[in-house]
């Protein structure tokens, strides 16, 4: 059995990762070695086999053992690790989650439900780098990459509602306390059903405006009772980074644009993070390069996978399935409000859900472990 270098598999991507590969029974097709940045010589986890020992995951003779590497230790990591690895001579397959090598030539972001042919080419011609996408993009193209399959899409704009955990675990914590504060702060009024509405928002506003720094640590201002319509860097010409993304990574997967020799499509609209927990939600429009009637453009979207499930646009469907609380923890992608806008018959919208820690970044990355040693 191939020799696996599992490194990061103890924060919160890597605990969903190791808790997906064991539901899926991937442990049996490969001998584990577990890496640890901070306990080496310390016992690795029971899914250890013959290799019990964590090594030093900053140890390249150690690493070098392994035919593959699957990283969510992050980006510090990558990039301290990875060109040291490389420079030593080591052929073997890096499979990563955080973003450091996604645009290089010679990755590809894997998504193999939407771009096995990419994914089998690469490996045809060699490729040996194989990085997880932006979670907003990779759970859009899970749930409308059809429409992108069929040449479909002519530009399209997305307004995400990306959750706390994009940011990390701390991130969660941040937001939930900050709720539990702003509870507390009108907790007696609330228990008043004659209190004044007014003065409870008064007493919710004042707080949120003079939180503390340490209560702020992490999102930098108030999130809870709030929203915060930028994440990740200032590009400087306006656009945030997690914004760029959208539309680089998502050309990349596809294997369109300049790398590829054609044109991109255009992606764009704004990124913003909202109070919700672990599942990053979108509201797409498309412009179709031709008219298709929105029954057709449904089946499409209900064919395309396994995961994908297409919720009716009604009102009733919709509050009960096309929510961050109905997908969380799940694997299914919905999509959902598919409707001809008043723009014109090509103008579609659309509104998609994922988990953000499955489809998100776990589980493209132990997909592509079993496509690589089986
Ligand atoms: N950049 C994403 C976010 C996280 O902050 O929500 C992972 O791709």
């Amino acid at each position: 059995n191939p020799l696996v270098g599992l490194v990061g598999w103890r924060g919160m991507v890597g605990s969903v990762l190791m808790d997906r590969m064991q539901a899926e029974g991937d442990f049996a097709h490969f001998e584990p070695l577990f890496f640890s940045t901070s306990n080496a010589g310390g016992t690795a986890p029971a899914m250890a086999k013959n290799e019990t020992t964590l090594r030093d995951a900053y140890d390249i003779e150690a690493l070098k053992r392994c035919a593959v590497i699957l990283t969510a230790q992050g980006g510090d990591y990558t990039n301290e690790v990875y060109p040291k690895l490389r420079a030593a001579g080591w052929t073997g397959h890096w499979i990563d989650a955080a973003s450091s090598l996604r645009m290089k030539d010679d990755a590809v972001i894997v998504l193999d439900p939407v771009n096995m042919p990419v994914i089998k080419d690469a490996l045809s011609k060699g490729g040996r780098d194989w990085i997880g996408g932006n979670c907003t993009v990779s759970c859009m193209l899970m749930g409308v990459g059809a429409l992108y399959k069929a040449g479909l899409v002519e530009w399209m704009s997305t307004q995400t509602y990306q959750a706390a955990s994009g940011g990390g675990a701390q991130h969660m914590r941040e937001l939930l306390t900050q709720y539990g504060t702003l509870n507390a702060e009108v907790r007696a009024l609330l228990d008043d059903p004659k209190s004044a509405i007014l003065e409870i928002d008064r007493q919710v506003i004042a707080k949120q405006r003079s939180l503390t720094a340490a209560e702020t640590a992490n999102f930098g201002v108030p999130l809870g009772g709030s929203l915060i319509p930028w994440i990740d860097k200032d590009l400087g010409n306006g656009q945030s980074k997690e914004e760029w993304k959208g539309m680089s990574e998502t050309n990349k997967i596809l294997g369109l644009g300049e790398g590829f020799g054609s044109a991109p499509i255009p992606v764009d609209g704004f990124c913003v993070r909202v109070g919700a927990m672990r599942c990053h939600s979108q509201a797409l429009t498309f412009k179709l390069k031709k008219d298709v009637p929105v029954a057709d453009i449904e089946a499409m979207i209900a064919a395309d996978n396994a995961w994908v499930k297409l919720v009716p646009n009604t009102r009733e469907a919709t509050i009960r399935d096309l929510t961050p609380v109905a997908t969380t923890g799940t694997l299914t992608i919905p999509v959902g409000r598919v409707r001809k806008l008043a723009m014109g018959p090509e103008y579609v919208g659309a509104f998609t859900i994922g988990d953000q820690l499955l489809w998100g970044a776990a589980e493209p990355l132990r997909r592509m472990l079993r496509i690589l040693i089986e």
